[in-house]
Formats: C-alpha cells, structure tokens, sequence
C-alpha cells in the first residue's frame, strides 16, 4: 500500500482519492502453512538429534494401512517420508483389505508392546468390516499419535490435552502464528467428524473462543459464518464457503483438499473472493495439509517422551 492509504481496523485500508474516502478494499495476509510446518520440521529434528547424543533411541512411528485407497496411500507415504527426514525410526504395515478386525488387533497389541514403536497410526477410514472404534481404543493411549482415542479426546474436551488431534493441533499453531488474541472470538466451524471438526471445536472452546459447530442438520450455515471472526471449513465440498460470506477482517482456515475433475487440488473456500474480506486465509495446497504432518511429528516426539518418563518412573 501506498501513502494514498490509512490503517483502520483489521488491517482494512481505506484508499483515498483527493482526499475521499472513496473506495474500501481489506488486504489479507497468506498464512503460510508449508514454510510454519518446515520450521517446526527443523525443530523437531534437532530435538531428536539432540535425543539421540544424549543416549536415547530414535522415535519410532508405525503407520499402518489396510486396504488399497489410492489416497490414504499417499497419505501414508509422506507420513512415513517425513518420520526418515526427521530422524524417526518408521515402521510401514501394508495390510489386504481381506484382514479381519481379530487380525488388526492382534497387529495393534504387538506394536502396543514394540519398544521401538511410540507411536501408532491406523490409516482412516478402514474397511467397512471393520470397527473403527474398537480398533482406536485398543491403541496406547501413550502411543495414540492421532489423538483420537476416547481419552484423549476427553482429556482436550476438559481442557486437560496430553496428545492432541494432527489436524486441530496443526491449525490451532496455525491461529497463533498470526498473533491474533483468540479469546472472545466467534469460531464457526463446519464440518462435525471425529478427525476434524469436533476436536479443532474443542481446541477453540479451550482457546475461549465462542464456538459453533456447523453439522449436515444445520439450518443455515451461510448465516453462522456470517458472523465468523474465525472460520474453519472442514466440509469436503469444493468452494463450499463463498467469499462474501466472510465478515470482513476475518481469519479463514481452510481444511479442504478436494481434487477437481481437472486434477487440480481446491479448498472449501473460494479462496480469490473471501481473500477480499478475510484478514488471514491458508491456501490449498501449503495451508493445513502440511502442518497435520508436522503435528504427528510433535506428536511422535512428545509420546517418545511421555514413554521415557514411564520407563524412567
Ligand atoms: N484419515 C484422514 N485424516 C487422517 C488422520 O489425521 N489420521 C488418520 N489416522 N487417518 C486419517
């Protein structure tokens, strides 16, 4: 902005022309998801080399899959590319989608008493034959990387958390790194799931935000987000959130990846038109998706270290 500008509330400038205010446009500010995550990349692998001089083993992480989903597939193998790149031990189990639930179980004890393992991921969603349920709450709790066994759940919901959800953990960094006081703030956020919308709703509750949870029964979501200050789309609908929806000044985290007929990935915001209203906006690809890696990571490290201490007495 020039000098033909003035700062006025939530970074909106109001551009004057002969002295008139004639013309009121909000710049917004990228949140830049791939450069926060490789930031916290590099920390961690200095903590684990640091672990590692000090006499400690290398975290280890197993990531297991069951079934051929062309996208949990790659899902899977930038978790387990990410583990080697900082240092982490990585354990990889491809299983048939034919494995029985008794199968899983069995696999999930054996990694429960693995030493090298302090961290278990179960790839979702899972085989339809198979309880998903049954097999996260068969998980250690000290090993539960993903956060979403019922413990640590009710741990984040009485504002207790030991290992936090990846994808809330990773856009609650997101939130502080713009250094916006979230206390007070409306959240809507839309979109209800186990992996997204319920625990990033309960981080915004512990975070004082008033929240709202946006379900499939909502009456009028447009009318919620509204009145956003802080916007969590986690719909799967593309473009799902349109740009004059967003209240001026507000921040927008986008959790959509959806792939176009076309091949190209988008958000469930339309990001070009609500970057005119928001003050901060992640972008799709380098917004929330690299920091839900990031969070696994940390909470590798933190359960590798909450092992320690139960070893250690
Ligand atoms: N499927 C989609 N997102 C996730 C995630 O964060 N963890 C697991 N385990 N499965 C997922």
């Amino acid at each position: 902005m020039g000098d033909n500008t003035t700062p006025s509330k939530f970074g909106q400038r109001l551009i004057l022309v002969k002295n008139l205010k004639v013309k009121s446009c909000m710049t917004f500010q990228k949140i830049d998801g791939k450069k926060i995550a490789f930031e916290l990349r590099t920390s961690i692998k200095e903590q684990v080399d640091a672990r590692i001089s000090s006499g400690l083993p290398k975290p280890g992480l197993a990531v297991v899959l069951v079934g051929e989903n062309p996208a949990s597939e790659v899902y899977v193998r930038n978790k387990c590319n990410a583990c080697e790149e900082v240092g982490f031990y990585s354990l990889s189990k491809k299983l048939s989608h034919n494995t029985t639930q008794a199968q899983l179980l069995t696999l999930i004890n054996d990694l429960n008493e693995n030493p090298a393992i302090n961290g278990i991921l179960v790839q979702l969603p899972l085989p339809k034959h198979i309880d998903e349920e049954k097999i996260i709450e068969a998980i250690d709790i000290l090993k539960d990387v993903d956060g979403f066994h019922p413990y640590n759940i009710g741990r984040l919901a009485l504002r207790m958390p030991v290992l936090r959800s990846c994808t809330p953990k990773g856009i609650m960094t997101l939130l502080e790194s713009t250094n916006v006081a979230l206390a007070g703030k409306e959240a809507v956020v839309i979109g209800a799931s186990n992996i997204v919308g319920r625990p990033v709703s309960l981080e915004l509750l512990m975070a004082r935000c008033t929240v709202t949870t946006c379900h499939s029964r909502t009456i009028n979501v447009e009318e919620h987000v509204r009145r956003a200050d802080i916007i969590i789309a986690a719909v799967g609908i593309p473009g799902f959130v349109k740009g004059d929806w967003v209240k001026p000044g507000a921040i927008v985290i986008d959790v959509g990846i959806n792939q176009l007929e076309t091949g190209k990935l988008a958000g469930d915001v339309d990001y070009e038109a609500a970057s005119k209203n928001a003050s901060w906006i992640t972008p799709v690809p380098g917004g929330v998706g690299p920091m839900t890696i990031a969070s696994l990571l940390e909470n590798t490290l933190q359960a590798a270290q909450l092992q320690d201490r139960k070893h250690l007495g």
